[in-house]
């Protein structure tokens, strides 16, 4: 079973989505490991986008992502990463595939609605982030 992270961002949860894009998910067929609501602070934001350090829409991604409430998703699946990057579609909406979650519920490329982990080194990772003290949960 490979593990990844989805983050509902907080465009979705303030537009009543959360439902929406958890029920995608499951019947997608993963398997919920954990999930939370939590307000990050723009240093969090920031260490958890570190990946990101230099780039010209860090700011702009660590400002929106501390903005209010985001729900973060432990799942699990067999090509968990890789089938959760499909269900969510390209970063921005506008290029995002007809009955992905950015494209039918995003409203631009920084207010896109969901993260999910680029690889399985990252989402161990970011997890980890989230969901600290879980090992072998
Ligand atoms: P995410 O990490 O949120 O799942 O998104 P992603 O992998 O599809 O895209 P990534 O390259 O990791 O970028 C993280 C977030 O930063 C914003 N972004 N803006 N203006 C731009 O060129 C630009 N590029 C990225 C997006 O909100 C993206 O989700
Ligand atoms: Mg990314």
């Amino acid at each position: 079973m490979e593990r990844t992270l989805l983050i509902i961002k907080p465009d979705a949860v303030s537009r009543n989505l959360i439902g929406e894009i958890i029920a995608r998910v499951e019947k997608a067929r993963f398997k919920i490991k954990g999930m939370k609501m939590v307000r990050l602070k723009p240093a969090e934001a920031r260490k958890f986008y570190a990946v990101h350090e230099g780039k010209p829409f860090l700011e702009e991604l660590v400002d929106f992502m501390s903005s209010g409430p985001v729900v973060p998703v432990w799942l699990e699946k067999e090509n968990a990463v890789a089938d959760l990057r499909k269900l969510i579609g390209a970063t921005d909406p506008k290029k995002a595939d007809p009955g992905t979650v950015r494209h039918d519920l995003a409203v631009d490329m920084g207010k896109n609605s969901v993260h999910g982990s680029d690889s399985p080194e990252n989402a161990k990772v970011e997890i980890q982030f989230f969901f600290p003290n879980s090992e072998g949960k």
